[in-house]
């Protein structure tokens, strides 16, 4: 039976079975090598179907070019130190992955398993290998790579965008609250005010008339018997200062209901409640009403210098710049620990731009600290004190306007914080021009 079959490879005559061998090989993908640990480490076999990278094996064999110039010049010290470490352990080969790149300069990725043959004193005398193309999965991997660095990239922007959302959701019913409270104060604010105008007129009134009976009493001869009771009855009551005194304490209230008036103006201008739309807004107001607000938090520390240029109004959503001014004053209000300047200027930077820019002289920041100020939750103030929210609060609020927020800083001297706002965005354009934008 076994005679009349053809005979199994290893029965065959020595050539025929190499013929047969290399051309199993030369039939596979996988090309296949041995090249000398010998200085110049030349390639004493290569197999044929190296052609598929476009080179002859007699060529390689012959050193032209040489194995180690197929490698990527990047991948070169890589393999130069894993074939170095070879040659000093016991080891028994390696696997790695790396760049070739094929007769036509294209650059393909190979996996090469590759074992040592050693010699009697264990030193390697080859290095026997094969080499598999695996571009194909490399590309998969770098296309999967990719997505996942996209999808990382996207869930960022999610988390971002909500916790704007949850930081404008707070700031918009602070808002609320603020002018509610305002709304409610206005009423009672009114008529206290036109009451005080009102008591004045009596108060002058009422001391016409003293002044009245005075002089009749003078005129008419009587004064003598009721002269000396009224003079101790104006002395008890210490009448001289009491016709002074009521008109400062008049002048004071209303000094006073100025002042309520104006924090309840300011609370209102700040939250613009239900005016939460475009519009045209003068930013110096905002900034006024705003550093009123935040006024307790600096005045101990900072002396506050405004040097306000020639700005054209802002079709903008004033509510929400003024969330941007007041972090970035209280941020700088923080970064100064004991007395300080902030400096806030305003200026057109060009023709299409304005500059709000907030300068303090406090602690600066940390330049490995610089790239982070933005995201939102980093803080570097201690719990309680700092969310890490306001920065990129105000990042996002800028950016809906079609401006930049850029930081300068330089630790130990203070930051400037600048924030540049497009004088025509592009809701202005869609306002106008409807038809355009749809
Ligand atoms: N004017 C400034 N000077 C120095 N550091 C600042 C300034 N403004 C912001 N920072 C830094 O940026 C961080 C983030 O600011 P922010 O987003 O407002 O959060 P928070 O003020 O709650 O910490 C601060 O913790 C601080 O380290
Ligand atoms: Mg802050």
């Amino acid at each position: 039976m076994r005679r009349s079959q053809p005979a199994p490879v290893g029965r065959e005559r020595p050539a025929d079975a190499l013929d047969l061998a290399m051309q199993v090989v030369n039939a596979s993908p996988v090309v296949f090598f041995r090249w000398s640990a010998s200085p110049g480490r030349p390639v004493t076999f290569i197999s044929e179907n190296v052609v598929q990278w476009g080179y002859q094996a007699s060529d390689l064999v012959a050193g032209n070019p040489a194995f180690g110039d197929l490698i990527h010049p990047d991948d070169q010290p890589r393999i130069a130190a894993e074939i170095a470490r070879q040659e000093v352990s016991a080891a028994t080969g390696y696997d790695l992955e790396y760049r070739l790149l094929t007769a036509q300069s294209k650059v393909i990725w190979v996996a090469d398993r590759t074992r040592v043959v050693r010699d009697a004193d264990g030193r390697p005398a080859f290095f026997d290998g094969v080499l598999t193309d695996i571009s194909e999965r490399k590309q998969q991997q770098q296309e999967l790579s990719d997505a996942l660095k996209q999808q990382k990239q996207l869930n960022k922007r999610l988390e971002e965008a909500n916790n704007q959302l949850m930081q404008s959701e707070k700031m918009a019913s602070i808002g609320q609250l603020a002018a509610g409270v305002a709304h409610e104060l206005n009423n009672p604010i009114g008529f206290v005010h036109s009451n005080l105008g009102t008591l004045d007129g009596y108060i002058h009134d009422l001391l016409a008339i003293i002044d009245g009976y005075d002089r009749m009493l003078a005129r008419s001869g009587e004064a003598s018997l009721y002269e000396d009771s009224i003079r101790q009855l104006k002395e008890q009551h210490d009448f001289a200062f009491l016709k002074d005194d009521i008109f400062n304490l008049l002048a004071e209230s209303k000094d006073g209901l100025g002042r309520v008036r104006k924090i309840v103006l300011d609370l209102k201008n700040f939250s613009r409640v239900g005016e939460q739309e475009w519009q045209e807004a003068d930013l110096h107001e905002g900034i006024d009403s705003t550093l009123n607000i935040v006024w307790n938090e600096l005045k101990y520390k900072a002396k506050v210098i405004k040097e306000y240029g020639d700005i054209p109004h802002l079709f903008c959503l004033i509510s929400q710049l003024n969330q941007v001014f007041m972090n970035l004053l209280v941020n700088a209000g923080h970064a100064i620990e004991t007395q300080g300047t902030i400096t806030i200027r305003t200026f057109r930077q060009d023709a299409d731009t304005v500059c709000i820019e907030i300068s303090d002289t406090g602690k600066g920041i940390a330049p490995e600290h610089m790239t982070r100020i933005f995201e939102p939750f980093f803080t570097t103030k201690p719990v309680g004190k700092g969310t890490g929210l306001g920065l990129s609060l105000s990042y996002g609020i800028v950016q809906r306007h079609g401006g930049r927020l850029e930081v300068d800083s330089v630790l130990g001297r203070g930051a400037t914080f600048r924030v540049l706002l497009p004088i025509n965005p592009a809701q202005k354009a869609a306002i106008q021009n409807p038809e355009i934008s749809s």
